[in-house]
């Protein structure tokens, strides 16, 4: 029995750690929202035990009073004691909403970083506001953040709705084509985590994951300069000719804009929005198979031979 126990409340435990959970939060906001969700299950909670020991005490006294033939007493004392803890618990619900709402606007006035992320049909695009020069610095599918510092993250769609939805460090708001919706993220804690769509936008919705780093600022600010930079020059023919219309390579002719910015991609954790691994093989088979492994994505397979694949996959290897 106790063995039983302790497999269960393990099992129902794990649920609560990992990259992708509003159970661990990493930030101010996912903390503001973790616990309103705590005080509503504990309050829930409570109100739903009282009901059913309400409904149980009221058919023990009915037994009784039939089997003792005893007139009906009507119940006025416990229903007016129980209307009255229902006024205080959805009492307590509306400060806890009120006190969790402020918090996430709290940081409304001084954002210390811009981020616009861009939804497409099915990765995300990543654009971030150089405090220095005031440009836009290009990036896909992996979004970078300073621990303790506010970042307010602009969204919005290149085509349908999704929704931004990263738990652990803030909630979750919808991204839709002609609105810039924002969101402000205080990270606290060092890792990776995990974002997801967490709007249903059409076949591939669940290969348009996110990759979230959280850095130490000097960390984060080494990142970005990187990002800043354009890609070493380097000759290649054949992704000058057949990937360049779709993708741009700051620092090269590559300038399409159909598709992810390719200038660092190599330093990602992860390709075609967190479908695959970031490896050699991995690339290539996305650069020859993109339908078979994506099936629906806007990038179609272009006719490459397979050293023709591998030239270009090793090519964007190198771009870190
Ligand atoms: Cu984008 Cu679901």
């Amino acid at each position: 029995m106790a063995r039983a126990a302790i497999i269960l409340a393990t099992l129902l435990l794990a649920g609560c750690a990992g990259n992708q959970s509003p159970l661990d939060p990493a930030g101010d906001q996912a903390c503001a929202l973790h616990r309103l969700l705590v005080l509503m299950t504990v309050v829930c909670g409570a109100v739903y035990a009282l009901v059913l020991s309400g409904v149980a005490w009221s058919l023990w006294r009915a037994r009784r009073r039939m089997a003792s033939g005893g007139d009906d007493k009507p119940l006025d004392r416990g229903l007016w004691m129980t209307a009255g803890a229902i006024v205080v618990a959805l009492s307590v619900l509306i400060v806890g909403s009120f006190v969790a709402d402020r918090a996430l606007v709290a940081t409304r006035d001084d954002p210390a970083l811009l981020v616009r992320v861009t939804g497409h049909q099915w990765w995300w695009r990543i654009e971030y506001r150089d405090p220095g020069t005031d440009r836009w610095i290009e990036t896909a599918n992996e979004l970078h953040l300073p621990i303790g510092r506010t970042t307010r993250v602009a969204l919005g769609s290149a085509d349908v709705i999704h929704s931004f939805w990263v738990p652990n460090v803030a909630g979750k708001i919808d991204m839709i084509p002609g609105r810039r919706n924002q969101i402000d993220v205080t990270p606290r804690r060092a890792g990776w985590f995990r974002g997801q769509c967490a709007e249903f936008c059409g076949t591939q919705h669940a290969h348009m994951a996110l990759d979230v780093r959280v850095d130490a600022p000097a960390d984060f600010d080494r990142w970005l300069a990187t990002q800043a930079r354009p890609a070493a020059p380097q000759a290649q023919a054949v992704f000058a000719q057949r990937c360049a219309a779709c993708h741009r390579v700051r620092g090269t002719q590559a300038a399409g804009r159909a598709g992810p910015d390719l200038t660092h991609v190599a330093a990602r954790r992860s390709i075609a929005a967190g479908t695959l691994p970031m490896t050699r093989g991995a690339l290539q088979g996305w650069i020859q198979q993109p339908q078979a492994l994506k099936p629906g994505t806007s990038m179609p397979a272009v006719p490459l031979s397979a050293a023709e694949a591998l030239a270009v996959a090793d090519y964007v290897g190198t771009l870190r």
